[in-house]
């Protein structure tokens, strides 16, 4: 994992201790679903670094803390307000507790920005009319940053989200870093009002997968629109009895490292960055260092997620064709849309690794066969991108409630997709990465959908859902 670079990012000591710290719940070692002892305290320390009200350590991944999360908050049954891009762990949360999934329309992206993202984001002038409409909807829950370190403006939105009463919840999972560098990175959920987050350590920080850490804010606890107890209840519902204290070494491991050093290493990464646009010569654009993507436009973006894509805006660079070489070339990277490649570069990546990658990423597109770069077939990509950007957000028929679908007995069938039209999805249809859903289980498949998931594949794009060109549905 990139966060702590194999394991080269911890200190000697806690890379040799983590086996002896492979311990179960005792009275020196605490209970991490109960935390009363040494546990509670790093947790306590959490929850000041990060700024939060409480902040507990899950071990089982941001998919876990979001079904904690959304459990402690709202009821069975309960209405969420959700941008259509949302991770499929919100799905399944949005499934297992039977919700009702209310859809917030983003906003397209102006083109500066969507050169180095496929995901709109949503405006806080969205979010006030989607509340007003449906005031049954107490909680809003949104991605920031997403998978390109697109981040919608949450100040906005959090003040716009209390106006109406509710809370907003983030998922956070790719900016566990955000905190601490407030004047260069976009600002962190805490710090921008939310009343709760979950962040993956794992992506971004030196901890182990799959180390999340949940946090609530101090003025959610204190005006008690979020109930701690709640939370508490909810941790071992969803979390194993044997949660990884290993995991858990690592989370406090990275609270201590950020609040030492983090903020002078995103420095040294954000020039870093500088460095890589001008190795990277003509044929080659990287994300840029500044935190706007287009003036005016209310949204920001985390510039340590590095997205690669072509010089020229109309020459799509083959980036899936890009990563195959790069890995057969011993370098893999996150991973590649259409026309993007996308990296998450260890915050100790050294300074010879990024030369490094600069080397390899000039010479894998040099020797890519001409087939790869021929205009005729980006401009194929071009057309098959905004395509996939419009059912990003465009809403199918949802014939039956994902809960229901997922959790009640059901006739199921799998058919060739070629065949799915008309059908009700039995699975939710993802590229993954980035785990978007463009189909939720109870949604219909159309001709078009069809026809666009067929494109897909026939671009190497892996779609979880579909298997062997078939598809599963409610007979
Ligand atoms: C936006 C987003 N949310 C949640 C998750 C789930 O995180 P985890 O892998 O920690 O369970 C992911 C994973 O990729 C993600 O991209």
């Amino acid at each position: 994992m990139p966060g702590h670079y194999s394991g080269r990012f911890w200190p000697r000591g806690l890379k040799t201790a983590l086996p002896d710290l492979d311990v179960t719940e005792l009275p020196l070692t605490d209970d991490l679903n109960h935390p009363a002892g040494p546990a509670r305290q790093a947790m306590r320390l959490a929850a000041d670094a990060f700024g939060a009200g409480i902040t507990r350590f899950i071990t089982s991944g941001s998919t876990t803390a979001l079904h904690i999360l959304l459990a402690a908050t709202l009821g069975r049954g309960d209405c969420l307000l959700l941008p259509r891009c949302s991770h499929q762990a919100v799905l399944h949360a949005v499934a297992l507790l039977d919700l009702e999934p209310c859809w917030l329309q983003p906003a397209e992206l102006p083109d500066s920005a969507s050169r180095f993202s496929l995901l709109p984001q949503i405006l806080a002038d969205t979010v006030d009319s989607a509340l007003r409409e449906n005031p049954r909807c107490r909680a809003v829950l949104v991605t920031s940053p997403d998978y390109y370190g697109g981040c919608p403006d949450l100040v906005a939105i959090a003040k716009a989200v209390h106006r109406h009463g509710a809370i907003l919840l983030v998922d956070e999972a790719h900016g566990a870093h955000l905190g601490f560098a407030p004047d260069m990175l976009p600002p962190s959920a805490m710090a921008a009002g939310a009343d709760a987050c979950v962040q993956s350590g794992h992506k971004t920080l030196p901890v182990l997968t799959p180390g999340s850490y949940l946090q609530i804010s101090q003025t959610a606890l204190a005006q008690g629109s979020i109930d701690a107890a709640n939370l508490e209840r909810m941790i071992p519902v969803f979390q194993t009895s044997s949660p990884s204290f290993p995991v858990a070494a690592t989370l406090d491991y990275a609270r201590a490292w950020l609040v030492a050093e983090g903020r002078r290493q995103i420095c040294y990464q954000l020039d870093r960055l500088d460095e890589l646009a001008i190795h990277l010569g003509p044929d080659i654009f990287c994300s840029p260092r500044s935190m706007r993507p287009a003036p005016n436009y209310p949204g920001l973006r985390d510039p340590l997620r590095l997205i690669i894509t072509g010089a020229q805006e109309q020459a799509a660079l083959p980036a899936v064709a890009l990563a195959d070489e790069m890995a057969a070339g011993g370098l893999d990277v996150e991973f590649a849309d259409l026309t993007r490649l996308v990296l998450i570069p260890s915050l100790r990546q050294p300074a010879a690794a990024w030369r490094q990658l600069a080397r390899r990423l000039r010479s894998a597109l040099s020797d890519m066969p001409a087939a790869a770069r021929d205009s005729a077939a980006a401009d194929r990509r071009l057309v098959l991108e905004k395509t996939w950007r419009h059912y990003l957000t465009a809403i199918p028929e949802m014939a039956v409630r994902p809960g229901q679908v997922l959790f009640q007995p059901q006739q199921l069938q799998s058919v060739p997709l070629a065949q799915a039209a008309g059908q009700i999805s039995a699975r939710a249809v993802l590229p993954y990465p980035p785990g978007i859903p463009l189909i939720w289980p109870g949604e219909r498949f159309d001709q078009p959908r069809v026809d666009f998931l067929r494109q897909m594949l026939e671009n190497k794009i892996s779609i979880n859902g579909i298997d062997q060109a078939r598809v599963w549905i409610i007979a």
